[in-house]
């Protein structure tokens, strides 16, 4: 049988400056997503590129002292480098300036002018360079461009319409009657609000005055506009309108384009009309990612506050970078970049959960079992409950990764880290190991850390692609059918008898002090983050007498509400699939709740009455139409119910077994 298909790919990015930390986040989601469909059985075809004509790469080249196609040329080999030590499997990269995009993006003109949906005209406004756009007087942002704030040009030539008018309507009820087209589900709204239902008008798709771009076939003095033309690279690489449309008809419509959120109304607007104009079917999914900023600002090169990915993966490895992209910032919103969030991430999770559990592991096999796997007896309680976890991680782990829920996937993984370093705790090995009879137990024990750990490596594969090798070298697996998706699905009694060796340390520790200083003069921007650093300060104490404030300011409830009022108030049951701590806040817990198909993330003040591992698997009740509110950085999305007397809270839940999603009635 043939395996199913998965069509995803990144933006094209445009080879004007080398590429920072945030377009490298933007590919290493998709490469995330692309390894987990490989690993669970898909016919993966991951495409990325770059974007290479326009005026604001003329421009460049002119400044650089070079033709635009030697320009874009030394630009790309470094992308590909970059592309190359971040690990990223692309399947395809495609450049605007190859043949087989160019011919095709002159056939969709054609056609699409033929057909009369391009027209002849006349463009007078204005255009961002730096965005490739086009803006009304009025869309305009004190008179400068709305998403970048850069100056624009007054513009005025003949020029080739799209009749994106024509097609708004349709659009509109697309948007509406797909809401799981474009994700996360805010920005459907955001587009018909800014755009389609302020009324579309049609875009200039042609210029005339500069050169770099592709000819109109039928009117050579215009060049096809960029974002008509980069839009078409998805396409195009398929080889759609070529001899060979073999990908076209197997990977057609993709299953997801990631983009970033400023260029989503691109994706989310002119990508589906021009598609549907040429009878095409829409992409399954358009995904918008977030930023990553730095001090509240967009991460970007006119900035001047760029991050180098090169210098990162150099001095902490690759899997590390990429592990702290996927796990710190949720996935659709914008994040900030600090080296010491960095540093500490690789410090806590991977050095200290994950490097001590692999090494802890195989050094008490070779210790007490002189390096063999040995064959687990029968279990206790406290095996099987791991062995549970272990055995049903899959489940939420594929859920969270569908819905590119990256940082709630590696949390759940990091859950079953966290119980395998406390089982350590609870079995407590070395005293076993003092007696026969503690050292039957001993194996089961020993057994159950070591199956764990097997797993733990296959679930991080598709986010640190050279870790799971440097595990199963220590753990002595050399057989694949112990390293695939399969292998993932169950905690199995059958992974006895290998041999474990053990190795240096995944993941040293970092002397964080040291190295943040290092770090900053690697960077060159020491001055820069003194500076922030006492910005985040005097931010965090603010934070902090607002909070004490509320705190202060008691809510008294009335003595009556009526019926509607409460009715008012949605309660529903919701199930803790994950849960860890807050970073520097002692009382918070982090929790991530299933309340039926939806996945929610919420912020509650119980660590000082319950553990992240007592969380995990309870049904709680959750105030679930609470408007979202911010705590220590993380938007928490409703509140749990609890009762609270004399410094004991407990919480409340369902008497018997029920299931989440549950509204309260
Ligand atoms: O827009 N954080 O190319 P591009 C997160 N050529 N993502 C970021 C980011 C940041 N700080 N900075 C940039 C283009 N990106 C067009 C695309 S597609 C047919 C044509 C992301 O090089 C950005 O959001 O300016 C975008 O998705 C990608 O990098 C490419 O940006
Ligand atoms: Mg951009």
């Amino acid at each position: 049988m043939s395996k199913p298909t998965f069509y995803i790919t990144t933006p094209i990015y445009y080879p004007s400056d080398n590429l920072h930390i945030g377009h490298a986040y933007c590919t290493t989601a998709t490469d995330t997503m692309a390894r987990f469909k490989r690993l669970s059985g898909y016919d993966v075809m991951f495409l990325t590129g770059t974007d290479e004509h326009g005026q604001k790469i003329e421009r460049k080249a002119m400044d650089a002292g070079k033709t635009p196609q030697q320009y874009v040329d030394d630009i790309v080999a470094g992308i590909k480098d970059l592309w190359k030590l971040m690990n990223i499997s692309y399947d395809d990269f495609i450049r605007t300036t190859d043949k087989r995009h160019e011919v095709v993006v002159q056939k969709i003109f054609k056609q699409l002018y033929d057909q009369g949906d391009i027209y002849k005209s006349e463009y007078e406004g204005w255009y961002c360079t730096p965005c490739e756009s086009f803006w009304t007087e009025t869309q305009l942002k004190d008179g400068c461009c709305p998403d970048c704030g850069r100056p624009v040009e007054k513009t005025k030539e003949e020029s080739y319409f799209l009749r994106l008018s024509k097609y708004a309507p349709w659009l509109i009820d697309y948007l509406r009657n797909n809401p799981e087209f474009l994700q996360p589900a805010t920005r459907t709204n955001e587009m018909l609000q800014n755009f389609l239902l302020p009324g579309l008008e049609d875009l200039c798709v042609s210029r005339t005055s500069f050169k770099w771009g592709i000819p109109v076939t039928f009117d050579e003095k215009h060049v096809v506009y960029v974002w008509l033309d980069a839009l078409t690279n998805y396409i195009s690489a398929l080889g759609y309108l070529s001899e060979d449309p073999e990908k076209f008809n197997k990977y057609w419509p993709a299953d997801i384009h990631v983009v970033g959120k400023e260029i989503v109304r691109f994706h989310a607007i002119i990508w589906p009309i021009i598609l549907h104009a040429l009878g095409l079917p829409l992409p399954k999914q358009v995904f918008g990612h977030g930023w990553l900023v730095i001090n509240g600002g967009k991460m970007s090169k006119s900035f001047g506050n760029v991050v180098d990915p090169v210098i990162l993966c150099e001095r902490y490895g690759t899997d590390a970078i990429r592990y702290f992209l996927m796990r710190e910032i949720a996935f659709g919103s914008d994040g900030n970049f600090t080296n010491e969030s960095l540093l500490n991430r690789i410090n806590s999770d991977l050095a200290n959960d994950l490097g001590n559990l692999l090494s802890r592991t195989v050094a008490m096999i070779e210790k007490y079992f002189d390096g063999v796997v040995p064959q687990p007896g029968e279990p206790e309680e406290v095996d099987t409950n791991l062995w549970n976890q272990a055995s049903q991680l899959h489940e939420t782990y594929q859920e969270l990764m569908d819905k590119l829920q990256f940082s709630n996937a590696l949390s759940a993984v990091w859950g079953l880290i966290g119980n395998c370093n406390k089982y350590i705790d609870l079995t407590a090995p070395w005293i076993l190991a003092k007696s026969d009879e503690g050292k039957e137990r001993l194996k089961t024990v020993m057994y159950t850390l070591y199956e764990c750990v097997r797993m733990i490596a296959v679930f991080i594969t598709p986010f640190m692609p050279s870790t799971p090798a440097r595990m199963y070298e220590q753990l002595g697996i050399t057989d694949e059918n112990k390293m695939n998706w399969q292998s993932a699905l169950a905690f199995s009694l059958d992974s006895f008898g290998a041999t474990v060796k053990k190795g240096e340390a995944m993941f040293p520790r970092i002397d964080i002090k040291k190295e943040l200083e290092a770090l900053n003069i690697a960077q060159g921007n020491d001055k820069a983050e003194k500076k922030a650093e006492k910005e985040e300060k005097k931010a965090d104490k603010k934070q902090e007498k607002k909070e004490k404030k509320a705190q202060k300011e008691e809510f008294v409830p009335p003595a009556e509400i009526s019926i509607e009022q409460f009715m008012s108030v949605v309660l529903k049951t919701a199930k803790v699939i994950a849960c860890e701590p807050v970073e520097k806040a002692d009382k918070l817990l982090k929790l991530t709740v299933k309340v039926g198909e939806e996945t929610r993330t919420v912020v509650s003040g119980i660590a000082k009455h319950y553990t992240p591992d007592q969380m995990v698997g309870k049904t709680v009740i959750l105030a679930a139409n609470l408007k979202p509110a911010k705590l220590r950085g993380i938007e928490s999305q409703g509140m749990i119910l609890a009762a609270y007397e004399n410094d004991t809270l407990r919480l409340l839940t369902a008497d018997g077994e029920v299931s989440d999603g549950i509204t309260i009635s």
